[in-house]
């Protein structure tokens, strides 16, 4: 062999290597991500991980007694073997236990109590560190919904910054890769005007996973008269709620945007219009149209649409999809909205994106899809 084709062959191997490389730390500069909830009916082997970079399985529980983080029984099977199910299909899939969840009050009072004393802070993390360690998981996504006096807000920031010591202790110990981690929040840096706890939010967590819908529903005394967009991108009046000034006010308040994920709503909201001609945005409504607070989703918005001969509109203007038939008008994220989110998201250089949930999608996995292939 001459030399130069040995030089030849040590320049391809390195090519090679280096192309490796490029590829697995590529996997981790994005988020690609969607939360799968136990309730939901969707097994979490029916997930096409491969569509996915990040799965969150939600939610534990926290003990309102000990503040340990606990999974009942009934989800046990379930919860420890989540990560091994979704890497089936995905290998390099990363997993995340999410803790607490918006369901209702008690949650938020529990953690509110247990974020205020450093035993049960203790108690709390370590349980957690434990919890995704013996299932397998690769991280830990806080959902408390929401801290909401100033004094809930500096127990958060305290309960982020001994969170992240204690994960990188337990990696330093065990030699395992430190655990993510990553919470859910509002869809604006403060909380009716109660600020998040910024610095360590930056220092302490790896992403936040912002929750930009549930600006408008059809149940609630402040959306039931008039319809709305559920999750409008922007706004075309001052008093219109949307996801880019959620996003910008995180910005501006000195967190990265490279710390940023911006959820999307796989679901929507069904209104009872008042005239089934007046079925614009903003039009006279009586509340929810199906179910108790008007939610649908999205999988079941295309069965709605497609027997039902309905009109679907797009508004590229504030990035919401709807559609009406009859008396029934909802409002929710199609493929269009999905697409300019992402686009948007990419554009503004944030980490990524989720879903609120994975059981929403329709059968082809139709917003997973768009979303991943707007990404890239
Ligand atoms: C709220 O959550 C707590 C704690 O998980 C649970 O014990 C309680 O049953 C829940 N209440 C309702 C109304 O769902
Ligand atoms: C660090 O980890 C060790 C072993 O898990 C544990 O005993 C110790 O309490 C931890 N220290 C802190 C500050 O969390
Ligand atoms: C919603 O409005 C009804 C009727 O005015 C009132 O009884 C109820 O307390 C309101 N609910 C909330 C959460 O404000
Ligand atoms: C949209 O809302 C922002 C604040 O969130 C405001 O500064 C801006 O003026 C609004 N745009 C319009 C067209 O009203
Ligand atoms: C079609 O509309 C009717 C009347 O609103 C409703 O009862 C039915 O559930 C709709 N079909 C689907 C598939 O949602
Ligand atoms: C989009 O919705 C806004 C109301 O929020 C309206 O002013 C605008 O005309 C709509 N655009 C289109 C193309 O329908």
């Amino acid at each position: 062999m001459s030399s130069k084709t040995k030089t030849l062959q040590i320049f391809l191997l390195y090519t090679l290597l280096f192309l490796i490389q490029l590829n697995v730390s590529s996997g981790q500069t994005v988020v690609k991500g969607a939360y799968w909830y136990w309730d939901s009916g969707f097994p979490a082997s029916s997930i096409d991980s491969s569509l996915f970079t990040h799965l969150f399985c939600a939610f534990a529980n926290l003990d309102p007694n000990t503040y340990q983080v606990t999974v009942t029984s009934s989800n046990s099977a379930q919860f420890s073997g989540f990560t091994q199910t979704v890497q089936q299909k995905n290998p390099s899939v990363k997993t995340l236990l999410s803790i607490g969840g918006g369901g209702n009050d008690t949650i938020a009072d529990t953690f509110a109590s247990m974020a205020s004393q450093p035993s049960r802070r203790k108690s709390f993390i370590d349980s957690s560190i434990n919890l995704a360690r013996s299932y397998n998981f690769h991280g830990i996504d806080l959902d408390w919904e929401y801290p909401d006096t100033t004094t809930h807000m500096t127990n958060f920031g305290t309960l982020l910054t001994e969170m992240r010591a204690a994960v990188a202790n337990e990696s330093q110990t065990s030699g395992n890769t430190e655990l993510l981690l990553a919470a859910a929040v509002f869809h604006s840096a403060d909380y009716y005007t109660i600020n998040y706890p910024i610095e360590s939010i930056s220092n302490s967590l790896d992403w936040i996973n912002v929750m930009a819908y549930d600006f408008y529903g059809s149940a609630w005394n402040s959306s039931r008269a008039r319809t709305g967009p559920p999750a409008a991108l922007y706004n075309v009046t001052a008093s219109q709620v949307n996801g880019d000034a959620g996003i910008t006010s995180w910005i501006e308040a000195g967190l990265g945007a490279d710390k940023i994920v911006l959820g999307l709503p796989f679901y929507g909201y069904a209104w009872r219009l008042l005239n089934a001609d007046e079925h614009g945005l903003f039009a006279p409504a009586d509340g929810p149209a199906i179910g108790t607070d008007g939610s649908i989703n999205y999988k079941d918005i295309r069965d709605f649409i497609s027997q039902n001969g309905t009109q679907t509109v797009y508004n590229a203007t504030v990035v919401t999809n709807y559609c009406y038939s009859g008396t029934t008008w909802i409002g929710y994220d199609d493929t269009e909205s999905i697409s300019a989110k992402v686009s948007y998201a990419k554009q503004k250089g944030l980490l990524g994106y989720f879903s609120w949930q994975v059981s929403g999608d329709d059968n082809n996995w139709a917003l997973s899809q768009t979303a991943s292939t707007t990404w890239g």
